[in-house]
């Protein structure tokens, strides 16, 4: 029960990693607030699902409040929803470009600006931030998805100096997975994904409870002296 009396707020938390990393969370004891768009398509004891979009900063700030009155703190926050609208840089829409920028990095902004300065009060906390593999590596496509995910490391540094620098714990990491099988991935070709796979050391896509057992490592104390940190879950992989 390494996360007992915690109360984590997991965005994304629908479906692939954000479910898997709600669901295992619970299990080890925390007080889930799973928001997404979606409704939740499973039922946890401990998992409340809250319809929400991350990019619609009014309502970040109401749901914030919601959570704080009901739950009384945040302790752990995992800002992992996000979004691929994929096209070579000369083909790439605005509508693409804005979209993603959007969702990856201003809704990761708009939980955080309240939920950071929280932790801050109540003496504490872990936020996660999913980056990705593309992020550190770039990718041949992905303009505006690896702006999102370097910018996401960026601010993870930022943050990580930022919410700590009265002395208080309020520690900041960063995951980068590499290529892991959910719904994300439905709308790349099968041959790709195969070269993917060829390109890690361990020869094969990673599955979604590989990442959540590094989410859980960082947001419980275990943890406790990791900062501003990276963590590469990636199977070996340099794209
Ligand atoms: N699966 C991978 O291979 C992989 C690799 C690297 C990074 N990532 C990152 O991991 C995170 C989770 O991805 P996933 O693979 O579980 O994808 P997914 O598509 O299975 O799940 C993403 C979830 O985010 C939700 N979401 C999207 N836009 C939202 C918004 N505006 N507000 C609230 N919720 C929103 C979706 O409804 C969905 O439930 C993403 O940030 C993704 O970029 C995934």
């Amino acid at each position: 029960m390494r996360l007992e009396n915690k109360v984590a707020v997991i965005t994304g938390g629908a479906n692939g990693l954000g479910k898997e990393m709600s669901l295992r969370f619970a299990s080890e004891g925390a007080k889930v607030v799973a928001v997404d768009m979606a409704e939740l398509d499973y039922k946890h004891d401990t998992v409340e699902g809250y319809k929400l979009n991350v990019t619609d900063t009014e309502a970040c700030k109401e749901f914030f409040d919601y959570v704080v009155d009901k739950y009384g703190q945040i302790d752990i926050l995992v800002n992992n929803a996000g979004i691929t609208r994929d096209a070579m840089t000369r083909k790439m829409t605005d509508e693409q470009w804005n979209l993603v920028i959007d969702v990856n990095l201003k809704g990761v902004f708009n939980l955080t600006r309240h939920i950071g300065p929280q932790m801050e009060n109540i003496g504490g906390g872990s936020i996660i931030n999913i980056s990705s593999v593309v992020g550190e590596y770039g990718n041949i496509g992905q303009a505006n998805y690896a702006a999102t995910k370097a910018g996401i490391l960026g601010l993870t540094k930022t943050w990580a100096k930022e919410f700590a620098r009265k002395g208080v714990p309020v520690r900041v990491n960063a995951i980068a997975p590499g290529y892991i099988m959910t719904d994300i991935l439905k709308t790349v070709p099968q041959d790709l994904l195969d070269k993917f796979a060829s390109m890690t050391m361990l020869k094969r896509l990673g599955e979604p409870k590989e990442i959540a057992n590094v989410a859980l490592f960082l947001a419980s104390e275990e943890a406790s002296y990791v900062t501003g940190h990276t963590m590469s879950v990636n199977g070996g992989m340099r794209l």
